[in-house]
């Protein structure tokens, strides 16, 4: 029996041709690449709107920019969640923010606006959703509370390529938004990758100087000055020519690719909405404004024991499945970084209970039925 692998990066010989050739004809020469590439996204309706995206190395590098752009003063606070990736808090942490975890709704382990509410204090500068597996968190009541505190409304989209609420692409309601194209993302810029979508105009002359070292060279480029000149503290931040050629390639395909990830996403639920009913298990309740992207497919199992042995009955049956993260304010750097909103009982519980299933472009059909079978047969 062939393993059902969990993830494989998104890419085919069609993808590496183009690329390859438009690096090649291009010289690596990043402004050109750069400028098709802006075309490429516009040119896809959910990109097509008023925002400016800057391509970085890294998801990881969209958030450091955007927490440097924020220029946090001592004792200004953020509200994260504590179920995401070290990525979320490292970015505001470094960037001199006290970090102050909330906690999650289990239908969709997003961000709960209740727990948000109780941690805003007058010290709030920004409020910070993952929208977790592609799924959006509340942005109206998260909006809501960052307008009411004057905080800023920031997403850590990195889930999020192809994914929407009410009809706009996640990433672009904040005042910035982070998007990964890490391998095990939708799609893919060969490797690592992100892009920052800025959509206010202040911030976008800053962020074009950290991403430039702290240089005004994007002004200079443009001729509206003669000369460029260290303006704050910044980096190197900028994707690699050849990725953005990767990139500009595989969104080609990223309406294709998001039919058939929902496609296995609403299989999977299909398949296993009867072992919900039952109470074995629980699946995510996407909310009416969701255009999801099938980024991830979950379940919720009775507890950490139950999840583990689920996950090794898959593994025996050659399936990979994955947990995910573990809190990141149950760890020492977590305690020293900020304060806890609470008991956070939703993301401990979740954090035990979560089990990843494989989604990627090379799933069959058949694939997902032995992976629901073999679930059905642990259940009994
Ligand atoms: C919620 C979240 N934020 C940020 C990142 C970092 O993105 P990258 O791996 O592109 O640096 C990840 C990575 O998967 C993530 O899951």
């Amino acid at each position: 029996m062939d393993w059902i692998r969990f993830n494989e990066p998104y890419g085919n010989e069609e993808i590496f041709k183009r690329a390859t050739e438009t690096s090649r004809r291009s010289l690596f020469e990043s402004d050109i690449i750069e400028e098709m590439l802006q075309r490429r996204l516009s040119s896809i309706d959910l990109y097509s709107g008023e925002t400016s995206p800057f391509f970085m190395q890294s998801g990881t590098a969209a958030l450091e920019v955007m927490a440097l752009a924020m220029d946090f003063k001592p004792g200004d606070e953020v509200i994260i969640p504590s179920f995401t990736y070290p990525a979320t808090a490292n970015a505001f942490q470094r960037a001199g923010a006290t970090i102050v975890f909330a906690d999650i709704e289990s239908d969709t382990c997003n961000l709960d606006p209740k727990s948000v509410e109780r941690a805003v204090t007058g010290k709030t500068r920004a409020i910070v959703p993952i929208h977790y597996g592609g799924v959006t968190a509340d942005i109206s009541s998260l909006q809501e509370l960052a307008s009411k505190s004057g905080a800023f409304f920031l997403e850590d989209a990195a889930h999020c390529i192809g994914a929407s609420y009410k009809g706009g692409a996640l990433g672009t309601f904040g005042t910035m938004g982070a998007i990964s194209f890490h391998s095990s993302k939708n799609i893919t810029s060969s490797g690592l990758g992100g892009c920052l979508f800025v959509n206010d105009g202040n911030l976008r002359d800053i962020v074009s100087e950290i991403i430039y070292q702290g240089t005004d060279r994007v002004a200079y480029r443009e001729g509206r000055v003669s000369s460029y000149r260290w303006k704050r503290p910044g980096g190197e931040y900028q994707m690699p020519a050849f990725s953005m050629a990767y990139l500009e390639a595989s969104l080609g395909r990223l309406d294709e690719v998001t039919r058939r990830r929902r496609e296995i996403w609403h299989m999977y639920h299909d398949k296993l909405s009867n072992l919900e009913a039952e109470g074995d298990l629980r699946l995510c309740r996407v909310p009416e404004s969701a255009g999801i992207n099938g980024h991830v497919f979950y379940t919720l199992v009775n507890g950490r024991q139950e999840r583990d042995n689920l996950k090794a009955h898959l593994h025996e049956r050659r399936i990979e499945a994955f947990t995910h993260y573990e809190p990141l304010h149950d760890t020492s750097i977590g305690r020293s970084a900020g304060r806890c909103e609470g008991e956070m009982s939703v993301t401990n519980s979740v954090a035990g209970r979560i089990l990843r299933l494989p989604m990627h472009m090379g799933l069959k059909d058949e694939d997902i039925d032995r992976v629901c079978s073999a679930i059905d047969e642990y259940m009994g």
